[in-house]
């Protein structure tokens, strides 16, 4: 029997990953370019995004820094400009920005009957808004070379609720219907589109939450698993999405999570 090729080499493949410099989407742009991938690494704070680079390099890597904040279509656009005349294209799309934004102690968590449009603005803004940005401008040049997956992290939230967090889920629910129609309209294209959606997983937007022990025990009652996630369980599935070993996968939404919710 022939010798299976390695289906996950990324190698001559450029992806943008973002609000890469910590937490979920660092371990991403780890993974693509531990498997031979370039990456963009972006994040609204620069300097988060250099140490990551720096990261990459240093084993040989190839990546660059991009400063964009997802929810601005114009600092998007730029980025994308910039990551195109770079690396000559993108292949990938790793829509992982997310949580309340670049800066969550300015967002307001009341019950949502007290809440105003204002405040759900920074949910739906990076979470929702940052995946059409970012999606709207890696667009035009996948459909030209007739190639790209794009893969978005949304939340369990997103498929089941989360009681305090409803606009958040509203996003990342919206978020993952819109890469259901993106599969539909950019497959003729070669084109894929899939979610990953992910529960609770340790990264510095977490941590905290983690320390307590009794807490944690609560937790993991609700993980079949017995144990919360690290980055780099997410970072494989998008790793597998990113890749030709996905090549006949599309309009999915694929839960990463230690089993908090299963089901058909
Ligand atoms: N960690 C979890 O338990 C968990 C659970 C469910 C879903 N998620 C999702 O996973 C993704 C990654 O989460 P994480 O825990 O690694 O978060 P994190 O806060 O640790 O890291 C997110 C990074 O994104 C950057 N960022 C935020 N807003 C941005 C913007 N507007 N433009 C550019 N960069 C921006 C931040 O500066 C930060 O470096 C998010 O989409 C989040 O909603 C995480």
């Amino acid at each position: 029997m022939p010798r299976v090729e390695n289906i996950l080499d990324m190698s001559g493949r450029v992806a943008i990953v973002t609000g890469a410099g910590q937490g979920v989407g660092r371990q991403i742009a780890l993974h693509l370019s531990s498997y031979g991938g370039a990456v963009v690494v972006n994040d609204y704070y620069h300097d988060r995004a250099q140490a990551v680079v720096a990261e990459i390099e240093e084993f040989g890597g190839r990546a660059t820094a991009a400063q964009a904040d997802v929810s601005d279509f114009t600092s998007v656009s730029t980025m994308v400009e910039k990551a195109i005349s770079a690396f000559g294209r993108v292949d990938v799309l790793v829509n992982n920005a997310g949580n309340a934004g670049a800066d969550p102690t300015a967002v307001s968590r009341g019950p949502f009957w007290e809440s105003l449009p204002a405040d759900w603005t920074p949910w739906l803004g990076v979470n929702l808004f940052g995946v059409l940005n970012c999606t709207r401008a890696v667009l035009p040049s996948m459909v030209q070379n007739r190639t790209g997956s794009i893969i978005t992290i949304i939340s369990d939230a997103g498929r089941y609720g989360d009681a305090g967090l409803e606009v958040y889920a509203a996003a990342k629910a919206g978020a993952a219907g819109f890469m259901r129609s993106v599969a539909r309209t950019g497959g003729r294209y070669g084109i894929r589109a899939n979610a990953v959606a992910i529960a609770a997983t340790r990264t510095p937007a977490t941590e905290s939450a983690f320390d307590d022990p009794e807490r944690m025990r609560k937790t993991l009652r609700m993980y079949p698993a017995g144990r919360i996630g690290e980055p780099a369980d997410v970072a494989n599935m998008v790793l597998f999405l990113a890749s030709d070993a996905s090549s006949w996968v599309t309009g999915q939404t694929y839960p990463v999570n230690g089993g908090f919710t299963f089901g058909l």
